[in-house]
């Protein structure tokens, strides 16, 4: 074995030791990164949790899969390796290693290079295991060889690539221990015959001594030519165009999913013990945000009201199953024909894996829906507030065809998660883009309140129906700052788009 492949044998069998010569360079590398969470703070641990080689020793480029404990979170990394790199790959590059098993050569972003990025695939169509990593794939779902990978752009989470236009694989970056839902809740679908859904062709998987599996990435089926639902409403919205028939059909496909979901996995029924537990978080969410956002102290007893009136209702008929979890416009797909899937099943990144995959109130996705429609109304200039009602009515009635039930119908519930989600939004925003603060502080007002619902001329059940008038209090109008879409250099992921 020659000097740099024992070296490189010793990487897998200690790779805290191994990895570090290239810890210098990561620890400036990590930071910039749009998906790493503590972006800006300076690291203090960073450790290698596990380290393989999937390319055979001596090849050109190398491929290096890490998994990285970096402050207690833990990253994937796939490092590529190359005694130079050529001009094109000049952005990927990381830093040269002065030493240890790679020492003089290049080391740079895999996923930004598309040999590497094509026998990451080739890894993905041949099932099994390499070191701490297992593939594996769906067989009744040909994946052909040869696929030339592009990189998904934009801002994200993860990271994707994807394959001839046809598959697209995303990189989880944070992993952690536990089946990721992403992966979890598009398979039970598919297997469940709901069609929302990309079904997953592949995946793979690290298995660690003494820990559950951490799902690292699956590839789907790549929807091409297909509409981000946030961009689709902004543009109707640009063009005065409305936008009702393709929220009721978002409306359905949601309870689709929603309808599959409750089949296919445990629910639960929600007693007078769970509710309360619901309420009391949503009320200790609510006075931390009050405590940081002054803005929303005025609103915080009505607010409250909502959080009271929910515990109040001693979850009456109310069931729990597995949600989407972080539903908005910008998890939605307008395919070619005209349908919508629902794609990103991850939940919301900041909740641990275990709150992500408790079941929740289906209301929680669709509460996540209607103050999307808001917030792509007020993104437009100028506001337009029978738009989003109009749309969030249309909605519900969509909803309500699959399942007879409208969510409107429930409106204490409805009332208390739209509420949490706009205290959320009023948080992320006055900490993040402070321009968008009024976007959440209008519904603020709405909730507080308790009678407005937001639903325009078509509302049903039981409530008085109050339109916002001059005396509703300031609304977003001609002095707030156009919303632009990258307001700030990386922010943590944005509510809605
Ligand atoms: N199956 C797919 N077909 C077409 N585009 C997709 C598909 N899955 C994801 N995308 C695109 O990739 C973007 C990011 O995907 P997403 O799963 O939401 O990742 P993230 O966790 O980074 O938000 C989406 O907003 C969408 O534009
Ligand atoms: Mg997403």
């Amino acid at each position: 074995m020659s000097e740099a492949a024992s070296a490189r044998s010793r990487l897998a069998a200690d790779p805290a030791a191994g990895i570090g010569p290239l810890e210098p360079m990561l620890r400036a590398w990590l930071p910039a990164q749009r998906w790493f969470a503590g972006k800006g703070r300076t690291i203090t641990g960073l450790r290698a949790v596990s380290a393989a080689e999937l390319l055979p020793p001596g090849s050109t480029p190398g491929l290096l899969h890490l998994l990285l404990d970096v402050d207690g979170d833990c990253y994937q990394l796939l490092l590529g390796i190359r005694p130079s790199l050529p001009p094109a790959l000049a952005p990927a590059l990381i830093g040269h290693a002065e030493d240890g098993p790679y020492a003089g050569r290049a080391v740079y972003e895999a996923l930004g290079d598309p040999k590497l990025a094509a026998m990451l695939l080739e890894r993905l169509r041949s099932p099994g295991t390499l070191g701490p990593l297992r593939f594996d794939r769906d067989p009744q779902a040909p994946v052909p060889a040869g696929l030339v990978p592009r990189p998904l752009s934009g801002e994200q989470t993860n990271s994707s690539l994807i394959y001839g236009d046809s598959f697209i694989l995303k990189v989880f970056r944070r992993v952690g221990p536990g089946v990721n839902p992403d992966l979890e809740l598009p398979r039970a679908l598919a297997a469940a015959g709901c069609a929302r859904v990309p079904a997953p062709v592949a995946w793979y998987e690290a298995e660690l001594p003494g820990s559950e599996p951490l799902t690292l990435g699956v590839l789907q089926p790549y929807l091409r030519g297909s509409d981000d639902g946030w961009q689709l409403a902004l543009r109707r919205l640009g063009a005065g165009e409305d936008f009702t028939a393709e929220a009721h059909a978002l409306g359905r496909a949601t309870s689709e999913v929603h309808s599959a979901l409750a089949d296919a996995l445990p629910t639960l029924a929600l007693g007078p013990e769970q509710t309360a537990r619901l309420a009391a978080g949503m009320t200790a969410r609510l006075a931390a945000t009050a405590r940081e956002v002054p803005a929303l102290r005025p609103y915080e007893p009505g607010l409250r009201g909502a959080f009271d009136a929910l515990a109040a209702s001693r979850g009456a008929g109310v069931r729990a199953q597995r949600i989407h979890g972080d539903l908005h416009l910008g998890q939605t797909l307008r395919t070619l024909d005209g349908s919508w899937s629902l794609i990103d099943f991850e939940g919301e990144p900041a909740r641990s894996l275990a709150d992500r995959r408790r079941p929740e109130p289906a209301v929680r996705d669709i509460a996540g829906i209607l103050r999307s429609f808001d917030y792509a109304a007020r993104s437009h200039r100028p506001f337009a507030p029978a738009w989003a009602d109009d749309c969030r009515a249309a909605f519900c009635e969509g909803y309500a065809r699959t399942t007879g039930r409208d969510p409107r119908e429930d409106p204490v519930l409805l009332r208390a998660y739209e509420t949490d989600k706009a205290v959320y939004e009023a948080r992320y925003e006055s900490r993040h883009r402070p321009d968008w603060l009024h976007v959440p502080m209008a519904a603020i007002r709405r909730l507080a309140s308790g009678t407005d619902r937001g639903f325009g001329r078509t509302q049903p059940g039981p409530g008085p129906v109050a339109r916002p008038g001059p005396g509703a209090g300031p609304g977003p109008g001609e002095g707030f700052p156009a919303l632009s879409p990258h307001p700030r250099p990386q922010p943590p992921r944005r509510p809605h788009t």
